[in-house]
């Protein structure tokens, strides 16, 4: 333990004009460069992406797409693919967030797809997985989260998944102002932790980076972090101001 590398990674969700990114994201980068010992991803909304690109490229900030679609091309009106994310000069892609799962009927096989697809053109997928209110109170937290792994990374080998991310973000938290506690966190991550070393093997396990994302704020990352199986944030809200989410990344 101790040997994976955080990743603080940022979801602007469906905010910020052109401009407005290519400001934040220059802002962004002079705040963080002195940060060596921490990964940093940023994901604009798509229209976005190539202009950060060229705000982000030769920096320590990484860049990500929120989505994508698992064809390489075709006749997919609105759809983006991967070869397109990486051409927009991405190498992360957020893959199955709550609110694609909520707003545009994601599944965890439509999830299993795009992984793939991500894998395959060496994209690095950031896998969201998590729970909701109701399922928590009724005791269902680990049985979904399960479910969502299994079927999430089905048909995948060690070998395959040796970038791949895991945010655990639960559903309660996100945008609400209710962070899970350090240790409800640390439990499921342990949780999710020997589900892979079960699903796959020990070193995948170990190596694996499983992030917290559910109102993650400068306040809280460093209780959070201080958790042996929690390796990094996916922070919305507090990610969209470069001062704030500069001051997360050097937590
Ligand atoms: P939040 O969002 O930090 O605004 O709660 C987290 C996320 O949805 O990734």
């Amino acid at each position: 333990m101790g040997k994976r590398k955080p990743l603080i990674a940022g979801n602007w969700k469906m905010f910020k004009t052109c401009t407005e990114a290519v400001e934040t994201a220059s802002k962004l980068v002079k705040l963080s460069s002195n940060v060596t010992d921490t990964d940093i991803m940023i994901a604009p909304t798509f229209t976005s992406l190539a202009l950060v690109s060229k705000v982000v490229a030769g920096t320590n900030v990484g860049l990500g797409a929120q989505n994508l679609f698992w064809e390489a091309q075709g006749a997919y009106t609105g759809e983006i693919s991967a070869q397109m994310i990486l051409s927009a000069g991405c190498s992360y892609v957020i893959i199955g967030h709550s609110e694609r799962r909520q707003f545009f009927s994601e599944t965890d096989s439509s999830v299993n797809k795009k992984i793939n697809s991500a894998i395959q053109s060496g994209l690095i997928p950031v896998m969201c997985i998590g729970e909701t209110g109701p399922e928590r109170d009724a005791d269902k937290t680990f049985s979904i989260l399960d479910k969502q792994v299994q079927m999430g990374l089905e048909g995948f080998s060690s070998g395959n998944l040796r970038s791949l991310v895991i945010a655990y973000e639960p559903v309660w938290a996100i945008g609400t102002g209710k962070t899970a506690t350090s240790g409800q966190a640390q439990e499921v991550h342990r949780f999710l932790r020997s589900l892979i070393e079960k699903k796959f093997d020990k070193n995948l396990a170990e190596s694996i980076r499983i992030l917290y994302g559910g109102s993650v704020k400068p306040d809280n990352i460093a209780e959070l972090m201080s958790m042996p199986d929690i390796d990094g944030a996916l922070v919305g809200g507090a990610s969209l101001d470069p001062e704030v989410f500069s001051k997360i990344i050097h937590f």
